[in-house]
């Protein structure tokens, strides 16, 4: 199996286009790496399928176009999974309009439902491409069916309850799922978290059975936001876990033995995009990585 981080940013990018912060400077002027916004993809043979249609799945889709068919509207991907409903998740599927075929998607009733009536985008796209979704049932599993004989299973766990804020009325449903996906014929376990609102038993088992974990890097401090005068929603609000902290995710994280531990969905205001910061540097200590777009990870 292929894992590729296509964006490590969380929604709003590095640079964000209305931020002037240390670290959207920094990445303006060429010191560290600009990131798109939170997508990845995932092949075991055959095409990818593109996890989280991200506002950036332009440029994005060009990271996959290797081996793409050279025949006129040839498509890279198979099909999109989405975790969640989010805006930095689903707005590219507009993007998607030109798809000769309807789109395959997967993802659960309650994000479909968000998508008919909070942001109708799968309305919109029924003039366009067309749609056929999969539903995706919290705690189980389905094979990816792709043009090749498919060897990758992927799993549904329960991630996060909040709703995006589009969707007034908030209920009791899941909101965000997370993925582990099998590589039948390697063995290779990877999962997908790229919200964490609390590292429950469940949860951590299912990190220690996993070859690799990409994971929700989102904030360092709970009132991150409020800090830098944006905004006083904190990150476990917006069900992020911060990663600092004697209480926050990094000194969990870090105790998990088997997986290759990535961050990923990484605020523009986050202070581990900077490679000489303390935080930055207690991450590595830990033994956890900083994701950046087009890292590849094979399983
Ligand atoms: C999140 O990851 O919490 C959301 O994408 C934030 C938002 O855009 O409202
Ligand atoms: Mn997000
Ligand atoms: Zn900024």
């Amino acid at each position: 199996m292929l894992v590729r981080i296509l964006g490590a940013s969380a929604g709003g990018g590095l640079p964000q286009w209305n931020c002037a912060c240390s670290k959207c400077q920094a990445a303006r002027s060429g010191v560290i790496p600009s990131l798109t916004q939170s997508s990845i993809a995932v092949k075991a043979g055959g095409k990818w399928f593109l996890v989280n249609a991200s506002p950036d799945v332009r440029q994005q889709l060009e990271r996959l176009r290797n081996g793409c068919e050279d025949n006129i509207r040839s498509n890279p991907i198979a099909g999109v999974i989405l975790t969640d409903a989010e805006i930095d998740h689903t707005n590219g599927l507009m993007i998607l309009r030109e798809s000769k075929q309807p789109l395959e998607l997967y993802g659960t009733a309650t994000v479909k439902q968000a998508l008919s009536e909070g942001f109708p985008v799968l309305r919109t796209l029924t003039n366009y491409c067309g749609v056929n979704w999969t539903v995706l049932e919290t705690d189980a599993s389905l094979t990816l069916i792709n043009e090749q004989s498919s060897q990758l299973k992927v799993e549904v766990f329960p991630l996060s309850k909040k709703p995006p804020k589009y969707m007034a009325q908030s209920n009791d449903d899941i909101w965000a799922i997370g993925l582990t996906f099998r590589d039948v014929a390697t063995g290779g376990v990877f999962t997908y978290a790229p919200v964490l609102s609390e590292l429950t038993d469940s949860l951590r088992e299912r990190f220690e059975a996993s070859d690799c974990i990409l994971v929700d890097g989102t904030f360092w401090y709970n009132d991150e936001l409020q800090r830098l005068g944006i905004s006083k929603r904190t990150a476990q609000a917006m069900g992020h876990m911060p990663l600092g902290g004697s209480d926050g995710s990094l000194q969990q994280l870090k105790t998990l033995k088997r997986p290759r531990k990535i961050l990923i969905h990484i605020n523009n205001t986050n202070p581990i995009h900077q490679p000489d910061s303390e935080e930055r540097m207690s991450v590595e200590a830990a033994g956890l990585e900083v994701g950046y777009d087009g890292l590849t990870i094979e399983l």
